[in-house]
């Protein structure tokens, strides 16, 4: 299946972790309708880990258990599909899954099958308790086999976490997605982190092949399953444009059903969402990579990216723990493509505040706070 731009939707684990059951997922089905999230793109409703049995049926099928999914997951998903929304599960390479529940390794093809009966539309797979004896991108390619054989179109979402090289292999394997990195938890200190060793990992992202730098934690309010300090406001904006112009995929993690002004205010920005769904998926790039420095080298990163229509995306972003001064976050347009000699410059257009602004002297200049960002959308326009 060809899948042209980063996935969107909600998904169990930031928040809820075992913690889920049908009215849980039948309740976010309507919300993510409800609050016009849906319509926005975030689409996907993918219930992750701890949804089935510890032992399978009696033909091998993997079973949901009765406790949280009294009615089955055909039930589940025919519901997800009856507000137009696509329905996501979990299971796992290995053995067992992460939190040690039956994984569908040597039962590829039986759970594919089960999988495709259920009406499911979106396969995370993780990488937990896996075989040393059979290697990673084979473990990917025989589900990934399975499901392209199973009679249902089913996204495949690789969560590997970027191990054993994830990012060279991952692309023949045939999966939609995959997670570069490793597990997000709600805090300034995870946000930083994934933030500094994506750069490398989104070069070897494609349409079709997205790199993920896992789900959202806008929202949690250190809350929940992977609820760990919390973010400030700032942090989580941050957060959501940085994923968004890198191009991951925008699986919202918090409880959707009770979210705030602040939360609905930056899952909802349609700007920022159109950056990250732009039909052309150029990559984004740092003018310092091209100087041999990569983006984890500096905590002011500024990133750009070419978007179908001409214009340029542009992401300021400080990660340090200190206010920044104009002289940390500067980009000269001679690096990113506009030269003196071509007569033009960029005016750009803030995508929070709506605020104007035309580069008169071919430098962009910013001082940001500490944990702060700015994400422009920039048309190219005559000098004055
Ligand atoms: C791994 C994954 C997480 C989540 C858990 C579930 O840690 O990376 O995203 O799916 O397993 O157990």
């Amino acid at each position: 299946m060809l899948v042209k731009t980063p996935p969107m939707g909600w998904n169990s684990w930031n928040t809820f972790g075992p913690d889920i059951n049908e009215d849980l997922i039948l309740k976010s089905a309507d919300t993510l309708v409800d609050t016009g999230l849906a319509a926005l793109g975030y689409n996907y409703l993918v219930i992750d880990d701890c949804w089935a049995l510890r032992e399978r049926g009696p033909e091998g099928q993997l079973v949901p258990d009765p406790a949280k999914f009294p009615h089955g997951m055909k039930y589940v998903a025919d519901y997800v599909h009856s507000k137009g929304l696509e329905f996501g599960m979990y299971s796992c390479a290995g053995f067992l899954t992460c939190a040690g529940y039956p994984a569908s390794f040597d039962h590829e093809w039986t759970d594919a099958k089960t999988f495709a009966s259920w009406g499911v539309d979106f396969l995370k797979y993780d990488y937990c308790y896996h075989p040393n004896t059979v290697p990673g991108p084979v473990l990917y390619k025989r589900m990934a086999l399975a499901l392209a054989n199973c009679g249902r179109d089913i996204l495949f979402s690789a969560c590997s976490w970027g191990a054993d090289e994830t990012r060279k292999w991952i692309k023949e394997t045939g999966a939609n997605m995959w997670r570069s990195t490793e597990d997000i938890n709600d805090s300034w200190k995870s946000i930083y982190t994934l933030s500094k060793k994506a750069g490398q990992a989104i070069r070897y992202g494609s349409i079709n092949c997205f790199p993920d730098m896992d789900m959202l934690v806008v929202g949690m309010g250190g809350k929940g399953n992977v609820g760990f300090a919390g973010c400030t406001e700032d942090e989580y904006r941050l957060h959501f444009n940085l994923w968004a112009l890198l191009g991951s995929p925008l699986m919202i993690g918090c409880d959707i059903r009770n979210m705030s002004e602040s939360t609905r205010a930056i899952l909802t920005n349609k700007d920022v969402i159109a950056i990250n769904q732009d039909p052309d998926y150029n990559q984004a790039y740092t003018a310092e990579q091209y100087k041999g420095q990569w983006p984890e080298a500096s905590d002011f990163p500024i990133y750009v990216k070419l978007l179908a229509n001409g214009d340029l995306a542009i992401g300021l972003f400080n990660l340090s723990d200190t206010d920044g001064s104009w002289y940390s976050s500067t980009l000269q347009l001679d690096e990113i493509g506009l030269p003196e000699s071509c007569g033009r410059t960029l005016l750009l257009t803030d995508l929070w505040t709506g605020e104007k602004k035309l580069v008169t002297n071919g430098i962009l200049q910013d001082a940001l706070k500490a944990h702060s960002s700015r994400l422009f959308r920039a048309k190219i326009v005559d000098k004055p």
